[in-house]
């Protein structure tokens, strides 16, 4: 807040995020199908925002991480696509944070350029401002991950992170912030996040897990509050639409 030469006082909008725009053929490219226009498939996208922004507000809750059991499920498709979904809506301002730190994805899908990432601010090399990046969406904002030649397993657990995740949490009102982290099977941060965030969005990627897998996941999540389940990738067809995703819980 700001006061000015009068008495009242001037709310000060937060507005150094830096603005990338992000070339529509990249979106394309990655399936960023909530970006593109009139593409059937965000269908799927704001069905999913729909479920899980009721979910977040009939409990107070703001905050939440998307987890598999295995790589390559689709966490930060669904994550980007998701959050750009939300950030439409227009009701509340959306955080996405890349905190797949082992691998690190969102800014190299959207080819966004940025000289640092969530490693380097958790390393104390940069301030928080700087690492945040606007993708030319109204009302989403990106903290990429970004390799780093620091140790993030260290840095996950570290009472900064958890400091980091609180900080974002609530330094504004009407936001949500995802958190798009490892699979649970590649490392204990599913644990970790479950004690920073209010829920969890699981990713199944069809036909690839075994049953003991998914119930060992389930069954960790169960910590938590499951938001939901997507199935993705399914070869399946889906009633009155050919594409390859879905989601159910
Ligand atoms: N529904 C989908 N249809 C086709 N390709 C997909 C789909 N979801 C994800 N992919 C592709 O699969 C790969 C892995 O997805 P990604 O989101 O990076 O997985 P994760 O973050 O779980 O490791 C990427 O190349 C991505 O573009
Ligand atoms: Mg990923």
């Amino acid at each position: 807040m700001k006061k000015n030469s009068g008495n009242e006082f001037k709310t000060v909008t937060f507005t150094r995020s830096k603005v990338v725009d992000i070339d529509p053929q990249i979106l394309s490219d990655k399936r960023i199908v909530m970006a593109l226009h009139n593409d059937l498939r965000a269908n799927y996208f704001r069905v999913l925002r729909t479920n899980i922004l009721k979910q977040l507000r009939e409990n107070n809750w703001n905050s939440f991480f998307v987890t598999s059991a295995t790589p390559g499920a689709g966490k930060s498709f669904v994550s980007i696509n998701l959050a750009i979904a939300m950030a439409r809506e227009g009701n509340q301002s959306v955080l996405l944070v890349d905190a797949d730190l082992r691998r690190p994805s969102i800014t190299e899908t959207l080819k966004l350029d940025c000289q640092y990432g969530l490693t380097d601010y958790l390393g104390g090399l940069t301030q928080l401002e700087d690492i945040m990046i606007n993708p030319g969406i109204e009302n989403l904002v990106i903290i990429p991950g970004k390799d780093s030649k620091l140790n993030y397993s260290e840095l996950i657990s570290s009472p900064r992170m958890e400091a980091f995740v609180k900080d974002v949490k609530y330094r504004y009102q009407s936001r949500v912030v995802v958190f798009d982290i490892p699979p649970i099977f590649v490392a204990d941060d599913a644990l970790l996040f479950m004690s920073y965030c209010d829920a969890a969005l699981f990713v199944i990627e069809d036909e690839k897990n075994t049953a003991d897998e998914l119930h060992q996941s389930l069954s960790i999540l169960e910590e938590t509050n499951l938001l939901g389940i997507v199935l993705n990738k399914s070869k399946r067809e889906i009633p009155s639409h050919k594409y390859g995703y879905g989601y159910g819980y």
